[in-house]
């Protein structure tokens, strides 16, 4: 199904999926354009594009660039829009002039890829696009690779300063009008979903904060105003980076729009010295037309196929002590949470903050990364066997990337956080943030994790990451002489900013494969870190501190965008303000984890949580493998629902916050059943008791008449139900 087609004789290269295609054509200048992005087109039909008439780009003094559509504007010649690549050469040059020299097709294990090699006219940088099409994926995934050259003749100090390096630019078909989809929000209030006008001129999201960020995500959905959940054709774009990051929409007044996305922020430079590479995370576009929904589908399946290392691994139900006890971490409160969360049916025990070094508040410890002997007098190992021994794995938080000032590793190495000589070293929740990109601190860091896990059997980390980077500079690393003495060039400390992200990514790569059944959780107060880079590492991602029922429904709608509910942590605590069952059933739309204090709970509270604790048992498989579709209102304000498909097994969440005025709905409309194939209902109590109710119905029915709801919630706030439904063999 994946398949690259190509013509060299009109110079036009097809992308394929099973839905898809992408058409890239070289023009006349050698500039790469894209002459299409949408519904799946016949070879035939996608190199006929290159000869048609009523090209509408063109580069006469005021009509519409051709940089808009060009696969990766560079800043140089004729070009006014928003550039994807900015370099300065030697002498200050900063105007880019690329020839195509070759284009070549590459098998791969799952799909095919194709790499566009240029190379600057005079100086030695050579820029290579590379496009990937995999099996059982609509995404097309980009990126791009730059190397200085270094050729004959050329001086060999001469560094190229890279000013951005994004992964590429995705034009978007003329359309009537332009709407984005975009999540924002905060700390405790991620992903929230907002649906605006594109406006005209330049959108950007963006992070500066070092982290993926809670105030925006990398994505960005485009449609022409009229799609809906269901219908309509939608166009997205998604960057698999966990640094700092820029995505800009670009909307012309002549009608067309593009996106062009990269890491890095404004004003952060790489430098390139002869011979040096710069690979560029991927950016991926995933196009649909069966509404938001669908493209949403398409990104979870895309996570579950090509990005997640273990997708096929049901998350287990999980227990976390954060809100029951805070920093009051002690052998013997954390065993009574243990004995008490097995008895629930948790599988998995995570001993949260607070049980090593000096930490007792969150003023001081990180960095001694050792039990707290007052705490753990001796060691964790009596309690991780105890956890054990009650039939749960046994867990552990970690922040590698921070350190306190009132720490032993802080004493011993204040030259290791990021900081510029002569300015403040900001506190933010009482840490400095380690540099990351520097060997000494990853080193350090894979050493005490790797015994940590390997001395305890730990079978999963909590990867929590609290404040985002400040005065962020590396002395050593700064401009002039060789102040380090060690060889290293100078001048380039800019480069935290990206070797930050990826020495995380290969701490985490390097403990999965010296411990491969050891599972991490991305956290960076709450979803700070949340994105497809991070997940190629990480088996889910904890969603928000937040863990209000109500709130958590919009956070969990904004996730569900383009991350899967299979990746999605979800706890129920003691944030009541609703109900034990609401808060169950919010969570159970995820990765179902407990972090209440059970100590306090009621004994017919315990007895409520065992049995649905067992019913998430059931569904489980469906949640966090199958299609999901979004049904009903704005989540968290009426009437929604999501529903789960896995081959004949079907889960509904149901809920209702309010109790309206008039009467609740009397039915919920199904998606994605088979219309022909006949449904029954099994186990309709929360608990799950097993019990059928009615008779079977056709997919169809349930579809075009809907699921009868109005028993199921009853007349007060904050109803929730969950529905399950098996397709009978036919
Ligand atoms: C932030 C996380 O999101 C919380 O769940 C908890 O682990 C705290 N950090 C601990 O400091």
């Amino acid at each position: 199904m994946a398949s690259v087609a190509v013509d060299r004789k009109r110079r036009v290269w097809v992308l394929s999926t099973g839905t898809t295609s992408y058409v890239v054509h070289a023009a006349a200048d050698d500039r790469l354009v894209q002459l299409y992005w949408g519904a799946r087109l016949s070879t035939a039909d996608a190199v006929g594009l290159a000869g048609r008439s009523g090209e509408p780009f063109t580069t006469a003094p005021y009509g519409l660039p051709l940089d808009v559509a060009e696969l990766l504007p560079v800043d140089g010649g004729l070009r006014w829009g928003v550039p994807s690549l900015q370099v300065t050469f030697p002498g200050g040059v900063r105007s880019l002039e690329l020839v195509l020299i070759s284009d070549d097709v590459v098998e791969e294990e799952h799909g095919r890829r194709l790499d566009l090699v240029l190379t600057d006219r005079h100086f030695p940088l050579r820029v290579v696009l590379h496009h990937r099409v995999s099996e059982g994926s609509d995404a097309i995934e980009r990126w791009v690779t730059l190397r200085h050259t270094d050729p004959a003749g050329w001086p060999h100090d001469v560094a190229l300063t890279v000013h951005r390096a994004d992964s590429g630019s995705w034009l978007l078909p003329e359309l009537p009008d332009y709407r984005y989809s975009a999540v924002w929000g905060a700390w405790a209030a991620e992903s929230q979903l907002r649906r605006e006008r594109l406006p005209g001129g330049e959108l950007t999201l963006g992070s500066r904060h070092g982290i993926t960020g809670h105030h925006a995500n990398p994505w960005i959905m485009v449609d022409d105003g009229t799609a809906t959940e269901e219908r309509g054709e939608v166009w997205s774009v998604a960057l698999a980076w966990s640094g700092t990051w820029r995505l800009t929409a670009q909307r012309r007044f002549e009608g067309r729009a593009a996106v062009t996305a990269g890491f890095g922020h404004d004003g952060v430079t790489w430098r390139l010295g002869p011979g040096d590479e710069l690979t560029t995370p991927p950016v991926l576009g995933v196009y649909g037309d069966g509404g938001f929904g669908a493209v949403s589908r398409a990104w979870h399946r895309h996570a579950r196929t090509r990005v997640l290392p273990r997708p096929g691994e049901v998350r287990p139900v999980l227990y976390n002590s954060w809100e029951a006890t805070g920093f009051d971490v002690a052998e013997a409160g954390q065993l009574e949470l243990a004995r008490k969360a097995a008895d629930l049916g948790a599988e998995l025990f995570v001993v949260d903050d607070g049980w090593f070094g000096g930490r007792l508040d969150d003023t001081a410890g990180l960095g001694d990364w050792w039990p707290n002997p007052d705490r753990f007098p001796n060691g964790l190992r009596p309690l991780a066997d105890a956890v054990r021994t009650l039939g749960m794995a046994f867990g552990i938080w970690v922040e590698p990337e921070m350190v306190n000032p009132e720490s032993d590793l802080y004493r011993e190495h204040p030259e290791w956080v990021l900081h510029h000589p002569h300015r403040h070293r900001d506190t933010l929740r009482g840490q400095l943030v380690l540099n990351f990109a520097r060997e000494d601190v990853r080193e350090w860091a894979f050493d005490w994790l790797d015994r940590l896990v390997g001395d305890h059997g730990i079978s999963f980390l909590k990867w929590d990451m609290n404040r985002a980077f400040a005065q962020a500079g590396w002395p050593e690393r700064a401009a002039g002489p060789d102040t380090a003495g060690d060889g290293a060039r100078d001048g380039d400390q800019d480069r935290l900013w990206i070797d930050h992200t990826r020495n995380v990514y290969a701490v985490m790569d390097r403990l999965r494969a010296h411990h491969p059944a050891l599972r991490i959780e991305s956290c960076a107060g709450g979803g700070g870190r949340a994105d497809l880079g991070i997940l190629a590492r990480t088996d889910e991602v904890w969603t928000s501190d937040n863990t209000d029922g109500h709130h958590r429904q919009s956070i969990q709608h904004g996730f569900s965008q383009i991350l899967p509910a299979g990746v999605m942590a979800a706890w129920v605590t003691d944030a009541a303000r609703t109900p034990l069952a609401y808060r169950f059933h919010v969570a159970m739309a995820g990765v179902l984890g407990i972090g209440g204090d059970l100590r306090a709970w009621a004994p017919e509270q315990l007895t409520q949580a065992r049995g649905l604790v067992g019913r998430y048992k059931e569904i489980r498989a469906a949640v966090q493998f199958g299609e999901q579709h979004r049904l009903g209102a704005e989540p968290g304000r009426g009437l929604s629902a999501v529903q789960y498909v896995q081959g004949g097994d079907v889960v509904v969440l149901l809920y209702r916050p309010h109790a309206d005025l008039g009467p609740t709905p009397g039915v919920l409309r199904l998606a994605g059943l088979d219309p022909d194939a006949r449904y029954e209902e099994v186990g309709t109590s929360p608990e799950g008791d097993g019990a059928a109710s009615a008779s079977p119905v056709t997919g169809r029915l349930l579809m075009h008449a809907g699921l009868p709801i109005r028993d199921r919630l009853g007349s007060g706030d904050w109803a929730s139900a969950l529905v399950r439904l098996r397709r009978l063999p036919q």
